[in-house]
């Protein structure tokens, strides 16, 4: 990818590798050589790392049980509109739009579109997908973006406000303290308007890592060479903190999901499940 060091769109190789090694489907349509390089040399510095440490939890794993996991609350949710901020190369947007009635919006920086765009262009089944009207990729910056602006406010058809999922997977690590809230209370704003909708995101807290040292660590300083010293950010909150956090941005409920998978096989992952106001109507 044209994507430079110290860009931290490299880690959406990595996720790219995790998809396609998982078998998660499309993600064969996205998979490039480069992803299989990033993919292989991570893995092999975290096994040096699990080794070091003893801890032969699989980071891959643990991104595969969260992809899936988030996969299911979104498919469950009832929305028709799914907004994927930070969507890199996953495979989400691909899979769901298969279904014509399902609007999907992807959001990241201009270089990663532009490059998953290339990727699709490869094969027959990735320019079908391409062509799809339902599917609409955005090269912004979430920092920035003016969420409303990305999908219309009402369903044409009912002309009641449109049920949104909003998703963001594997971006908040990257996020300090400040940004995190910002972006959290920029939804929230956006999703009062938008009833029985639903903010997706992925955050394990750091007070709740492994000891320091044992996996954070290593896959810190990994990160940190990959994104130019812009490692995982350090932060002294727990998961209550944090659900307190996102209940004073305006949310009306948060949940709390973790994947389901064999002690200890996994990198422990954490899901949080933000619903705005519901409609008044069943
Ligand atoms: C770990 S990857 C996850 C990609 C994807 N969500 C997945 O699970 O496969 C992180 C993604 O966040 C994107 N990203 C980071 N900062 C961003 C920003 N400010 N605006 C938009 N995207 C951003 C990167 O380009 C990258 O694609």
């Amino acid at each position: 990818m044209s994507a430079p060091r110290g860009d931290l769109t490299v880690t959406a190789l990595y996720t790219s590798g995790v998809w396609w090694w998982a078998g998660f489907s499309g993600a064969e349509l996205l998979i490039s050589r480069e992803a299989r390089s990033v993919f292989r040399v991570t893995n092999a510095a975290l096994a040096l790392v699990g080794c070091l440490r003893a801890d032969r939890r699989s980071l891959r794993r643990g991104l595969a049980d969260r992809h899936a996991l988030i996969d299911g609350l979104a498919g469950d949710c009832g929305a028709s509109v799914f907004v994927e901020l930070a969507a890199g190369l996953s495979r989400r947007g691909l899979a769901f739009s298969a279904d014509p009635s399902v609007r999907y919006v992807e959001v990241d920086l201009p270089a990663v579109i532009r490059h998953k765009e290339t990727l699709l262009q490869r094969s027959e089944a990735g320019r079908r997908i391409l062509a799809r009207s339902n599917l609409q990729r955005v090269g912004a910056d979430v920092a920035s973006v003016a969420l409303p602006s990305l999908v219309p406010t009402t369903d044409k058809a009912s002309e009641s406000p449109q049920r949104i999922c909003v998703i963001a997977e594997g971006l908040m690590m990257y996020l300090d303290a400040d940004q995190q809230r910002g972006l959290w209370c920029r939804i929230a704003a956006w999703l009062r308007d938008h009833p029985d909708s639903l903010f997706l995101f992925d955050l394990v807290p750091m007070s709740e890592q492994p000891a320091p040292g044992l996996l954070g660590r290593g896959l810190g300083a990994l990160m940190g060479l990959f994104t130019g010293g812009r490692g995982f950010v350090v932060d002294p909150r727990d998961r209550h903190d944090i659900r307190r956090e996102l209940l004073s941005c305006g949310f009306g409920s948060v949940e709390l999901h973790e994947p389901d998978s064999d002690e200890g096989a996994a990198v422990p992952m954490l899901v949080f499940a933000c619903r705005g106001w519901r409609s008044s109507t069943p």
